[in-house]
């Protein structure tokens, strides 16, 4: 990201001060495997990418955070006292809905100016909303010396979309953001936070980002409405689960159980869950193992899996998805983030990689009218200050 470009636009929005600019960066994420498992405790192994939100910040004296984006003409100044509310446009909710959360957790905030700009591709499952949250984050926490660890700050940022924003994701983008570490993949228990970074062994091969850009639309509220169906799952299990929690369950214990979940769709989403968290796990093998092709089958089991019996998938997706396994050298493809359109991830081998972005595209606009946007997914650091 261009700095110096940052810089000149923050004194174009925010005026000439004496007091110094600072810059803080933080990442989104592509998810390996662990797909819709964070919210009920499950298993994920998501990578921070380089792509991300970097957010200028300077001190002012006026008590209020100024809030502006190179990408978004949307701008503001909301005062701190009384501490914010939801606000007009939607992409200040995310930074405000994160202030809050340093108000509430005791931290006083000082005035603030800030400037926001990011090369994620929004709605894209690409985790642009928690890297904004966590770009805030970290610029919060040093701007006001307010000293919280990363873990706090991911928490926060989770809240924030939670409570501010209204989405009932779980913790997986956020912790992806604040603890990425560039050539791994980070393997979180999302139950006990408990998490260890792993190697990614991509020798001769590419991970490939494909944005399929259709509007997401419904998104939101049909991904409320499979965390709520994995609750009354867990509530229907209850008595069979110690603590309610649907990722506590092996496939084996499920279905000796499954008379008990009233409907079909619900044993689908439950077979999903239970599934894909053992999946995760052989997957952390076949990387320890080096096996790439094993790994490969086991993405292309998740997006099946997401497809058939969590049904989040869609027409898009699942075209982009078959164009890539249909190219020579994939290894394996499937879909990211909240479903419903967004993204796909491709392993390919590195020679076949931009044969397979030149196939796959033509297929995909011949089969939808859409261009697919193709992004190399190079694994980098969680959120941090940079310094100039
Ligand atoms: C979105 C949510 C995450 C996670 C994924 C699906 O990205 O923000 O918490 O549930 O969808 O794996």
């Amino acid at each position: 990201m261009d700095m110096t470009a940052l810089q000149k636009q923050f004194i174009e929005r925010h005026g000439e001060s004496p007091e110094p600019v600072r810059f803080f960066f933080a990442p989104g994420r592509i998810n390996l495997i662990g797909g819709h498992t964070d919210y009920t405790g499950g298993l994920v192994l998501p990578c921070a990418i380089r792509l991300g939100t970097m957010a200028a910040a300077r001190r002012c004296e006026e008590n209020h955070l100024a809030l502006a984006s190179f990408d978004d003409p949307f701008s503001c100044a909301v005062p701190l006292d009384p501490p914010p509310a939801p606000h007009g446009s939607a992409w200040v909710n995310y930074p405000l809905g994160v202030a809050q959360q340093f108000m509430r957790s005791g931290v006083t905030l000082p005035g603030l100016e800030l400037l926001f700009s990011g090369d994620l591709p929004r709605e894209a499952g690409l985790s642009s909303s928690a890297s904004l949250e966590m770009a805030t984050a970290v610029a919060l926490n040093s701007m006001a010396d307010a000293g919280l660890e990363m873990g706090e700050l991911v928490r926060m940022a989770r809240a924030a979309e939670n409570d501010f924003v209204g989405l009932d994701c779980g913790i997986m983008d956020q912790f992806a953001s604040g603890f990425g570490r560039e050539g791994c993949a980070l393997l979180l228990n999302c139950a006990t936070l408990q998490h260890r970074q792993v190697a990614l062994p991509l020798a001769g091969h590419r991970l490939v980002i494909a944005d399929t850009k259709k509007l997401r639309g419904l998104a939101g509220s049909k991904y409320n409405e499979r965390v709520e169906q994995c609750q009354e799952v867990e509530l229907s299990l209850l008595g069979v689960l110690e603590a309610p929690s649907l990722s506590r369950l092996t496939p084996g214990r499920l279905e000796k159980n499954i008379d008990r979940i009233p409907t079909g769709t619900l044993r689908r989403r439950a077979r999903h869950v239970v599934s894909e968290n053992s999946r995760v796990m052989q997957a952390v093998q076949t990387l320890m193992d080096g096996d790439l092709p094993a790994f490969g089958a086991l993405i292309n089991a998740s997006h099946d899996s997401l497809r058939d019996d969590y049904q989040v998938s869609c027409f898009e997706l699942d075209t982009l998805v078959q164009a890539a396994r249909d190219s020579e050298g994939v290894l394996g493809s499937r879909m990211m983030g909240g479903g419903f359109g967004g993204c796909t991830l491709t392993l390919v081998r590195e020679d076949a990689a931009e044969a397979f972005i030149t196939r796959a595209g033509e297929v995909y606009r011949k089969n939808t009218g859409l261009t697919a946007e193709f992004h190399p997914a190079d694994t980098g650091d969680g959120a941090r200050e940079i310094e100039q």
